[in-house]
């Protein structure tokens, strides 16, 4: 027998960044995640979407993982859905963000799903937004809330609470919106947070986050190590020596993976660049939970959209 609906009890909101929300909205969308996928491990039918309600994804950077897992997990929840990618749409006659939006709430969008280059972008996005509700998919190096709670969801799963748990954020955190809004979850639930990358990459950390040189010094005591992309797109000059080198300091081999303990994993947003960030072999390791994140990633959306459309305990 599965338990209630927990989103029955929380009033609604847009997702922007999880820094401006309370413990207990992050806990109502882990809670929420966790529940509809019991209900679909069971074969149960699942709740749909306020009847007629419409996503729409607008993406101007490239997605394979948020965007089709929104897309999805509208689907499952019998939502319709606008998909627009920036490349081959208005925006590249000149179309503002705003009248972008605005077409799109013409069109009948209740949620705007928004990943965009710039940070702040998805809070403008929801001043410009009449009715519709906005989920900040990747703004520029600022936020990607969804991925954050997929990462909590992974560690949680594993093992059984984060509280306590030393967490190592490796590689490129200062063009990582995934590793800001991590830093701070893991922080908020109580995780020790350890950072290690090249000095060009590191960028300002927390006074809470411990940086480490040598990541192989920590490697055999962490519970999670939490790889990241190198940005290259987003360099404007090289800050590293080379790949190889990257590789051989800070790349997941399989000689450091074995450093890690059995009960360890290894987590990564991906994209990933195989042979840099991490070996082909440690792809393979079954502490690498890389691909189960993206499966956990369509349970995170579907609640991250009926959180913004019918809940959302107020920020
Ligand atoms: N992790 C992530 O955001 O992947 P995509 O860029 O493919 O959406």
């Amino acid at each position: 027998m599965i338990a209630a609906d927990p989103m029955t009890r929380a009033p609604r909101t847009d997702l922007i960044d999880l820094a401006m929300l309370s413990d207990e909205s992050i806990e109502y969308l882990l809670e929420d995640a966790a529940w509809l996928a019991r209900l679909q491990a069971a074969e149960e039918p699942l709740p749909t979407l306020r009847s007629g309600a419409t996503v729409a994804t607008l993406f101007f950077e490239p997605s394979t993982r948020t965007r089709n897992a929104f897309l999805q997990a509208a689907h499952l929840l019998s939502a319709q859905t606008l998909s627009v990618e920036a490349e081959s749409a208005s925006i590249r006659k000149g179309e503002s963000l705003e009248d972008t939006i605005a077409t799109l709430e013409a069109l009948g969008t209740d949620v705007l799903v928004l990943r965009h280059p710039q940070a702040g972008a998805a809070w403008r996005a929801a001043r410009a937004c009449v009715q519709a509700r906005v989920i900040n998919a990747g703004d520029g190096t600022n936020a990607h809330p969804t991925q954050a709670l997929i990462d909590l969801f992974a560690l949680r799963q594993r093992f059984g609470e984060i509280h306590g748990l030393k967490v190592l954020v490796l590689g490129d955190l200062l063009h990582s919106r995934v590793a800001r809004s991590d830093l701070w979850a893991l922080h908020r639930q109580g995780a020790i947070c350890l950072a290690s990358g090249p000095a060009t990459l590191l960028g300002p950390l927390p006074p809470w986050v411990q940086q480490v040189a040598d990541p192989d010094s920590v490697l055999p005591e962490v519970d999670a190590v939490l790889l990241l992309r190198l940005q290259r797109e987003r360099m404007e000059e090289e800050l590293i020596p080379s790949l190889r080198e990257y590789r051989a300091r800070f790349g997941m081999t399989s000689e450091r993976a074995a450093l890690l303990r059995e009960e360890a994993v290894i987590l990564h947003p991906a994209p990933v660049n195989r042979g840099v960030e991490i070996d082909d072999a440690v792809m393979r390791d079954p502490r690498t939970l890389v691909f189960r994140q993206m499966q956990i990633g369509v349970f995170v959306r579907m609640a991250a959209l009926r959180w913004v459309l019918q809940g959302g305990v107020t920020c």
